[in-house]
Order: C-alpha cells, then sequence, then structure tokens
C-alpha cells in the first residue's frame, strides 16, 4: 500500500483541500482510498460526513498525532497495491514528528500560498527537512504545489520556484483560487465531481499534479487521468 502526505505547516495552505481532492481522483482510477486525518479540526472527516453515497467510496479514519507512525508502519505490512493511504497533517505539525513519519511515506505533497510571508515560512520549513533528512537521496519523493494562485503571485512563485531548485524538489503544479474548492468541499465533493464546464480550468491545472503521482504508483502507464471525463475535456479545449 502506498503512502501519500500533504504537509505544510502553515494552516490554510490547502492541505485538507488537496487531500479531498486528491482522493476523488485517485478513486476514479479504482484506488480504494482511506485518508487519515491527523488534524484534531478533523477537516477531512467533516469533508466525507456529506459525501454522496452514489460517488466513489472514501474512508476517512481519525489519528491522532501520537499515534501516526505507528499506524503508517502497521499500513508497510499491507501488499494490497489497489489501497492508497493519504495522510492530512495539521498545521503546526513539528518538524521532528514529520521526520519521524518520512521512512513510511511514499510521496510528499506540499501546498503553499504564494504570499511572502507563506513562501519564506515554507522555505524556512524546507530548510530544515532539507539539512535532516533530504540530502543523500533520504525521505520520502518530495513536491510542491502553489495553492490559491492569483495572476498576482506570480512574483513570489518565482522565489520559491528558484529555492525549490536549489534544493531539487520540484514545483509541480499550480491550484488557482476559486469558489470550485469550497463549493465541492462543503458538498462533499472533489472538483472533478463538479459540473464540467465548471471546472475544465481547474482540471487542466491537476493534469502535472496527476502525472506527477501516475508516475509513482503506475510507472510506464498510460493512464485515463479523468475517467469518463477526459474526453469531453479534450473536446472542450
Ligand atoms: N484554491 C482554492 N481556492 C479557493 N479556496 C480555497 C482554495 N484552497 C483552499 N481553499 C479554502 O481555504 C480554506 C483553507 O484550506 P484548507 O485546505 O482547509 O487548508 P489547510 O488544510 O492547509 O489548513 C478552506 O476554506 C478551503 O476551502
Ligand atoms: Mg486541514
Amino acid at each position: 500500500m502506498k503512502v501519500i502526505a500533504v504537509a505544510n505547516p502553515k494552516g490554510g495552505s490547502g492541505k485538507t483541500t488537496l487531500v479531498s481532492n486528491l482522493s476523488c481522483f485517485l478513486a476514479s482510477w479504482g484506488y480504494s482510498v482511506l485518508v487519515l486525518d491527523v488534524d484534531p479540526q478533523a477537516s477531512a472527516l467533516d469533508w466525507v460526513a456529506v459525501r454522496p453515497r452514489e460517488l466513489p467510496r472514501i474512508s476517512v479514519l481519525a489519528c491522532s498525532p501520537e499515534g501516526l507512525a505507528e499506524r503508517l508502519r502497521n499500513a508497510q505490512s499491507s501488499t494490497d497495491s489497489r489501497c492508497l493511504l493519504l495522510v492530512d497533517l495539521p498545521a503546526g505539525f513539528p518538524v521532528r514528528a514529520e521526520l519521524d513519519i518520512h521512512p513510511y511515506l511514499d510521496l510528499l505533497l506540499v501546498p503553499t500560498i504564494a504570499s511572502p510571508f507563506d513562501v519564506r515560512a515554507l522555505v524556512r520549513h524546507l530548510f530544515q527537512l532539507y539539512r535532516h533528512n533530504f540530502d543523500a537521496g533520504k525521505g520520502p519523493k518530495t513536491a510542491v504545489v502553489v495553492n490559491r494562485a492569483r495572476p498576482n503571485t506570480l512574483l513570489h512563485k518565482s522565489v520559491l520556484d528558484s529555492f525549490l531548485a536549489r534544493i531539487r524538489f520540484p514545483l509541480i503544479g499550480e491550484i488557482r483560487e476559486t469558489q470550485n474548492y469550497p463549493k465541492a468541499a462543503q458538498e462533499g465533493k472533489g472538483v472533478v465531481e463538479l459540473p464540467l464546464r465548471s471546472v475544465i480550468k481547474d482540471l487542466l491545472q491537476w493534469r502535472p499534479i496527476l502525472q506527477w503521482l501516475a508516475e509513482d504508483l503506475r510507472p510506464g502507464e498510460q493512464i485515463d487521468l479523468f475517467p469518463g471525463l477526459e474526453l469531453a475535456l479534450d473536446e472542450q479545449i
């Protein structure tokens, strides 16, 4: 069972948004998705509680920060490649605790807002991780996604981009700020489950992120990233 964590010590950077949307994409690829909600605010649990029954099933379990490493260690004994474990980490999760779980992670996604404060805080955080663990190829395969992107965030995105290039983490995507995300969250859905016409721009932004995941989950395979939608999407572009 592969394990994907979504982390950034800053609250409001988009961790739960990424986890909920990723869950929907991955469930549509046929994976059985289990989310561990490590945040006492329990947003992922709230999200799944209102998820419509007719949509692909996603399981969400609460997990305490103290119990997480043990949970992930146990998950390693599962050889079921159709199951995926997604970890929604809370704001303020300490670097030390994050490093403790890195041995159990296959992939680590870091969403960030491209504002000066957020970029600086993230660079500091990544530097701490990098110093401890990420040199010599240790640690999970990691990538950063800019969230709530607006046209005027370009400058800070480029600062982030050049820092990431130095420490060899890719910036794999950019998710725009749109009401589609709160709307989907309120309905227990991902944007991929909203009417196609309103989410075309969003799905196109998810493509490189999903491709990055697919390269690890299904190396060498051609994956239909948006099953049933890919054709309609190609026709509408
Ligand atoms: N791209 C986006 N566009 C608009 N609103 C967003 C976007 N990403 C997140 N949000 C909203 O911002 C708030 C914080 O996002 P959330 O994913 O809960 O962050 P975190 O889990 O990192 O604290 C939520 O209300 C969410 O709906
Ligand atoms: Mg959250």
